[in-house]
């Protein structure tokens, strides 16, 4: 198959790691790559939600299925907009993408379902008076979302009722712009969270994939501000047998069902953000796409051919294509540059990724410059991934990768996965 990987980041770099490996691919492209996916394909200078350009370049270039690694090209339609085209689209509809693209659209369908969230209201710069009653009825801290898109940055979980209410009001007057129109505003859920990966068909099939923690916060025990994300495990030991079939009944099975119920067309991966409140799972959130950095973790553990389970769910029908789980432990640590997530400098020269053998290397914001040599071009830069018997195990070996690997400034942190360690 020749295959069109859309994206730039870590995750599409693991992504692209794995699909090279499938017998069943003959080409690679990704549109616009990084410093390090030319390692698996050839990087395409054309911008994910650049359409008709892509319609070109699949034209031209024979593409048989796009992969859309980030939720933007998703969110603004890409699988109906190829859909009468003779090339397959791994993500769902427009309609489908609403689960990530609106909060108040995610909340609603939960709702409609029976999926266990966060209880909550929305409101608008109409109905602002109604929306400083109800923060009145929730108890601290509160939680309030921007409804669109606000690159991650769009939750705000604040200690006081009064800041709160200012915190509503700017929200509404524009502080994310138009995704701030509306505001979610729910009750705070206490727990540990942790990422589920499904990939379904849009027919009733589907394949969970290997659980993920990530960890977003920059400072070490989880402090300071959100990145976007600086390292991840998997599996999660909370998540065994027991967590995850109350996570297949009560919250898989109803979206899967839901979705078809509703008239969604969805034949790809849906994230689930969870929550374990009290060994009760609860959805945070849903993505209707793989994480990052979860990804860069979750890809060392799939053991089948993701090129042809993609493939099938795009198809419509995973029929019995096994989705195998490696027994391994993966650790994944993002090297970022210095300031992140403020303002950093960029074009800083990396050595040392030749050095490292003992684990994989995912490159997120690396780039080449005129002199061929690989640069940083982003905060966070690379992510190096390990395999190991243990979480400890695994980040050992990959902080031996991240002092292989140097750049001026690089920052990283030394706890990824040591929360998990202690339960
Ligand atoms: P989201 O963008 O929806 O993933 O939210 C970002 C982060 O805010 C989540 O990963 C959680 O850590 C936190 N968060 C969101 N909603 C809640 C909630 N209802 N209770 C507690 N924490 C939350
Ligand atoms: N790791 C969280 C995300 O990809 O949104």
């Amino acid at each position: 198959m020749k295959i069109l990987l859309l994206g730039s980041g870590g995750r599409e770099s693991a992504l692209a790691w794995k699909i090279k490996q499938s017998p069943l691919t003959e080409v690679l492209f990704i549109a616009p790559g990084n410093g390090g996916t030319d390692a698996y394909g050839t990087n395409v200078n054309i911008k994910p939600t650049d359409f008709e350009a892509i319609d070109k370049f699949v034209t031209d270039n024979g593409i048989d299925m796009i992969v859309v690694g980030n939720e933007d090209p998703l969110v603004a339609g890409i699988y109906d907009y190829f859909e009468s085209k003779p090339v397959l689209v791994v993500g769902p509809s427009k309609a489908g993408a609403a689960l990530e693209g609106s909060k108040d659209f995610a909340k609603d369908f939960m709702t409609r379902h029976n999926i266990p969230t966060a209880r909550y209201r929305s409101f608008t710069a109409e109905t602002i008076e109604d929306g400083y009653r109800f923060l009145e009825t929730l108890k601290a801290p509160y939680v309030l979302k921007a409804d669109g898109l606000a690159a991650g940055k769009g939750v705000l979980i604040i200690d006081s009722l009064d800041e709160a209410k200012k915190s509503l009001k700017e929200m509404l007057d524009g502080m994310f712009g138009g995704a701030s129109a509306t505001v979610v505003i729910e009750e705070f859920l206490s727990g540990i969270e942790c990422s589920v990966f499904v990939l379904t068909d849009g027919n009733g099939g589907y394949r969970v994939l290997p659980v993920a923690k990530d960890y977003k916060r920059i400072g070490e025990g989880d402090t300071g501000l959100n990145t976007g994300g600086m390292g991840a495990v998997s599996p999660v030991p909370f998540a065994d047998e027991r967590f995850m079939k109350l996570v297949t009944d009560r919250i898989i099975e109803p979206t899967v069902k839901g979705l078809i119920a509703d008239g969604i067309t969805y034949r790809g991966f849906i994230f689930l953000g969870l929550i374990n409140v009290a060994g009760e799972p609860m959805v945070i959130e849903y993505n209707v796409r793989m994480g990052d950095p979860e990804t860069e973790a979750v890809m060392l553990r799939v053991d089948s051919d993701l090129v042809e389970l993609m493939q099938a769910a795009a198809l419509g029908n995973l029929g019995d294509l096994e989705l195998r789980h490696d027994p391994r432990t993966a650790v994944t640590v993002m090297m970022v540059s210095g300031g992140y997530p403020g303002s950093y400098p960029k074009g800083k020269v990396i050595t040392g990724t030749d050095r490292v053998t003992d684990s994989i290397l995912f490159h997120a914001g690396t780039a080449r410059n005129a002199d061929g040599q690989l640069v940083t071009s982003g905060g966070r830069v690379i992510a190096a991934s390990s395999y190991g018997t243990s979480i400890e195990d695994a980040l050992q070996r990959s902080f031996k990768a991240v002092e292989l690997v140097d750049f001026d400034g690089k920052y990283f942190r030394r706890d990824i996965g040591r929360d998990l360690m202690q339960l």
